[in-house]
C-alpha cells in the first residue's frame, strides 16, 4: 500500500527524467469479462483513459456498453474544482448499491483525485468496498494493481506522490480514428496559487522529440487527420531538457512537417508564448489558427495573488501580436471569478479586458478552494451569491462576443473536418473549422473523416450551420 502526500508531491527535484518502455502484461484475468471506464475532467484524462482501456484489453477485458453490465468499473477522476469531486462521490454512491447487488463487481478509482490525501483518507475510512486506487504516475502498473486486488480481496491502494519516469510505448485504444491526442509533456511547475495540478501531475517533464514525431508519423500512416499536442503548459515544452536546446516552436515545426493535415495544441500559458511560436504557427498551413490562452483575471492585483507572472498589459500585448501575425486566428480563454479578495473593481477590470479582447469563447469558473494549494489559506470574504452574480454577468458578455464572432463567418467558406453525425439532428453531419468552431451541415456519412469546404449559413453562440460547397 502506498498513500499520497501533497507535501511530497510539491517537491521538485533536479534529477534527470528517465525514459522507460512499457512492458506488456501477461495477465489474462479479464478474459470473458467486461469493463467500463468513466472519465471526468480534461483532455489529459481522456487520453489517460485511452491507455487504461488498452491495458485492460491486453488483460482480456472487453468494453461494456454501460456500467450496469460491467464486471469492472474504473473512475478516472478530476480534482480541479469542488464540483468535479462531488460528481465522483455522487457516482460512487450509486455504485455502492450496484456492488451490493453484485459483490463480484470490481470498482477502482484513478486520476487526479486519487493523488489527494483527503480523498484517499476518505476512501479508506468510508468507502472500504472500493477495490483499488491508483494514481496519475503509475497507470502502467494497472495490470499488477488490479491482479493483486482480485487475488487478495482487500482494498489495494497504490498512489505515488513523486512523478515516475516517462513511459513510452504505452498501448492506446483511441476514441476516434480521425483525430488523436498526443502527449508532449507531463506535469506543471508553474504553481499558480489556486491550482492543484502541479501536485496531482508532478514535475514538468517533456517527452523526447523523436518519440513524439514517430507517434505523429504513425498516426499519419493510419490516416488520422488531426493531432492535438497535449500538456498542462505546452509552451514550456523542452525547458527541462539538459542536453539540448529544443523548444515548442521547434516541435510545432517538426510536427507540421510530418504532413498531418491538422495540428492543434493545448494549453498555453501566456508567460512562455514566444515570438518564434507565433511565427511558426503563422507560416504552416497545417497548424490551426486557434489558440487557447487562459487569462484567468483582468486585474493585476488578482493576477499577482494568483501567481500568474504576467500583468494584464503583457497579456494584451501578446494577444495583439497573435492577432496581427496569424490571419483569422481565433483566441479562447479561461477566467476565474471570485478569487479571494476580488473586489467589484477587480471584477470590472475582467469585464474590461473581455470587452477589449472579444474572445471567441471563454470557459468561466467560480474559484474553488483546493486543499493544499497556497490560495487555500487566503481569507475569502466574498459571498457565493455575489460570485454567482459575477459569473452570470461575465457569461452574458462572453456569450454575446461568441455570437458576434460566429456571425462574422456567415456567408464565408471555411474548411471543416467532418467528425460524425450531428447530435441534434440525425440528417446532419458535424465537424470543426480550422478555428475550432462546431458546424452542423446537411450531408451524408461518407464525408466523415474528410476535410470539406463549407459555406456558413447561420450562427449561434456555440455553433454554426453550413452547407457543403462542391468542387
Ligand atoms: N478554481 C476554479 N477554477 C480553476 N481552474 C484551475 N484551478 C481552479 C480552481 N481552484 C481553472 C483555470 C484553468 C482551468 C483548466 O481551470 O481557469 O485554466
Ligand atoms: Fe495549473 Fe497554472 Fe499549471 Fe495551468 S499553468 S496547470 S493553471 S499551475
Amino acid at each position: 500500500m502506498e498513500i499520497p502526500s501533497l507535501k511530497d508531491a510539491a517537491k521538485r527535484s533536479k534529477n534527470e527524467i528517465k525514459i522507460q518502455n512499457y512492458s506488456s502484461t501477461n495477465s489474462s484475468i479479464g478474459i470473458g469479462k467486461k469493463y467500463y471506464v468513466k472519465t471526468y475532467g480534461c483532455q489529459m484524462n481522456e487520453h489517460d483513459s485511452e491507455n487504461i482501456r488498452a491495458i485492460l484489453e491486453e488483460m482480456g477485458f472487453r468494453e461494456a456498453s454501460d456500467y450496469i453490465n460491467a464486471d469492472l468499473i474504473i473512475l478516472n477522476t478530476c480534482a480541479i474544482r469542488e464540483n468535479a469531486h462531488n460528481k465522483v462521490f455522487g457516482f460512487l454512491g450509486r455504485l455502492k448499491h450496484l456492488k451490493r447487488e453484485k459483490p463480484s463487481l470490481m470498482i477502482g478509482m484513478c486520476g487526479c483525485m486519487a493523488q489527494e490525501e483527503v480523498v484517499v483518507n476518505e476512501i479508506m475510512d468510508k468507502y472500504k468496498w472500493l477495490n483499488f486506487v491508483f494514481g496519475t504516475h503509475n497507470i502502467h502498473k494497472l495490470s499488477s494493481i488490479l491482479t493483486t486486488a482480485v487475488e487478495r480481496q482487500k482494498q489495494e491502494i497504490e498512489v505515488w506522490s513523486k512523478e515516475g519516469d516517462i513511459l513510452e510505448n504505452m498501448p492506446v485504444k483511441r476514441d476516434s480514428n480521425i483525430k488523436a491526442w498526443v502527449n508532449i509533456m507531463y506535469g506543471c511547475d508553474k504553481f499558480c496559487t489556486y491550482c492543484i495540478v502541479p501536485f496531482t501531475r508532478g514535475k514538468q517533464r517533456s517527452r523526447r522529440k523523436e518519440d513524439i514525431i514517430e507517434e505523429v508519423k504513425s498516426l499519419v500512416k493510419s490516416n488520422y487527420k488531426e493531432v492535438t499536442l497535449l500538456g498542462q503548459n505546452v509552451n514550456a515544452y523542452g525547458k527541462d531538457f539538459i542536453d539540448e536546446e529544443y523548444n515548442m516552436a521547434n516541435l510545432l515545426e517538426d510536427v507540421a512537417k510530418t504532413g498531418i493535415e491538422r495540428v492543434r495544441f493545448v494549453t498555453s500559458h501566456p508567460w512562455d508564448f514566444t515570438d518564434n511560436m507565433i511565427d511558426v504557427i503563422a507560416s504552416y498551413k497545417n497548424i490551426m489558427p486557434y489558440i487557447h490562452l487562459p487569462i484567468q483575471s483582468g486585474s493585476n492585483k488578482i493576477l499577482k495573488l494568483m501567481g500568474r507572472r504576467y500583468k494584464k498589459e503583457d497579456y494584451i500585448e501578446l494577444f495583439n501580436k497573435i492577432k496581427s501575425k496569424i490571419p483569422n486566428v481565433s483566441i479562447t480563454t479561461d477566467i476565474i471569478v471570485g478569487f479571494p479578495n476580488e473586489t467589484e473593481e477587480d471584477f470590472n477590470e475582467t469585464l474590461d479586458i473581455v470587452n477589449y479582447c472579444k474572445f471567441d469563447l471563454a470557459y468561466t469558473f467560480i474559484y474553488s478552494k483546493r486543499e493544499g494549494t497556497p490560495a487555500c489559506k487566503l481569507l475569502d470574504p466574498i459571498s457565493l451569491d455575489e460570485k454567482e452574480k459575477r459569473l452570470y454577468k461575465l457569461n452574458e458578455l462572453i456569450n454575446s462576443y461568441a455570437k458576434m464572432n460566429n456571425e462574422k463567418l456567415v456567408g464565408k467558406t471555411v474548411p471543416v473536418l467532418i467528425e460524425g453525425v450531428s447530435e441534434k439532428d440525425n440528417n446532419k453531419i458535424c465537424g470543426y473549422t480550422d478555428t475550432m468552431k462546431l458546424v452542423n451541415i446537411l450531408g451524408t456519412k461518407d464525408l466523415i473523416g474528410k476535410i470539406v469546404m463549407v459555406k456558413i449559413t447561420d450562427a449561434k453562440s456555440f455553433s454554426l450551420d453550413g452547407e457543403i460547397i462542391n468542387g
